[in-house]
């Protein structure tokens, strides 16, 4: 029988999501249908009951239903309880489990895609908010030389940091605090390029060879990635191959098979320029 999931979210019309779970089932050989549902704000829960009475089996969940979800869940993973938040859950009889695979799939898509692994490296994060803490633990994880985590909001970038210490080396700071500092990777997990601003990171950040990656998809060349170039930095990468490696985790998770991630990428890259 065809197992149902869906993705969850409001707006939904653009979500990749159908689009890669599917391709990830037929690639696999797994009998899945997955749609979309635009959730009615406040009504997470019901939304999510009534899938799941007609037989789904499982979800993704993207803005603004990840805390909700994450409500709703019986079972946390360890990431999910970090983020707060969960952007995957399955159903187990009367247990609702959530997972949170932004992080993983992030870490996933720099070493094994990218092929640019965090050991050892100095790596500067921009940005406090849910994207930023969801790839605190997956990044300390791979033991940089240091983490630093830049925002805004001096608060916020300490909180993490204070939250991340006990797992690695890695300090919070203001932007300002940047000055005479550079990095091997920067990751901008702000929400400025959601709106075609520039975080106010200045140009010299970047150490030869540096890897720019922004964590947004498909909006070409953000002022951040134009920064990251105009400073002379050859490698760039927006977070189309997050989002495959993510949906590839939840995919393992409820299917207990890994799909490959190549051909999707390929299909949903948007070029940078
Ligand atoms: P998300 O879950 O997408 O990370 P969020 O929790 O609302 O969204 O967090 C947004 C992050 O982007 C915050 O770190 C925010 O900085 P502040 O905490 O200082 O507000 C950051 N951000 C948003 N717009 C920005 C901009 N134009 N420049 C720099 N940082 C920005």
């Amino acid at each position: 029988m065809t197992d149902r999931y869906a993705v969850i979210g409001n707006p939904i019309q653009h979500s990749k999501s159908p689009l890669i779970h599917t391709a990830f089932g037929s690639a696999t050989g797994q009998d899945i249908e997955y749609g979309k549902i635009e959730g009615a704000i406040g009504e997470f829960a019901a939304t999510a009951d009534a899938f799941r009475a007609a037989g789904g089996k499982g979800m993704n969940i993207t803005a603004p239903f990840k805390l909700d979800a994450f409500a709703y869940s019986t079972d946390r993973s360890p990431a999910a309880e970090l983020a707060g938040a969960a952007n995957a859950i399955k159903f187990d009889g009367d247990r609702v489990c959530a997972e949170n695979f932004d992080g993983v799939g992030l870490v996933r898509d720099v070493v094994h895609n990218l092929k640019r692994p965090l050991r050892g490296k100095r790596i500067l994060l921009l940005g406090a908010g849910g994207a930023a803490r969801g790839a605190l633990l997956p990044f300390l994880a791979e033991r940089p030389a240091e983490l630093v985590i830049a925002n805004r909001s001096l608060d916020k970038a300490l909180m993490l940091a204070s939250i991340g210490s006990e797992h690695g080396a890695v300090t919070g700071c203001t932007y300002q605090d940047l000055i005479a500092q550079k990095f091997d990777i920067v990751f901008n997990a702000t929400s400025a390029s959601l709106r075609g601003e520039l975080p106010p990171v200045h140009a010299m950040v970047f150490l030869p060879g540096a890897l720019a990656y922004e964590l947004a998809y498909g909006k070409g060349l953000t002022p951040f990635l134009r920064l990251a170039q105009n400073a002379g930095v050859a490698h760039l990468a927006d977070g189309v191959g997050m989002l495959a490696e993510q949906a590839a985790e939840a995919f393992a998770w409820w299917r207990g098979v890994r799909p490959d991630t190549r051909e999707v990428i390929n299909r949903l890259t948007v070029p940078l320029v």
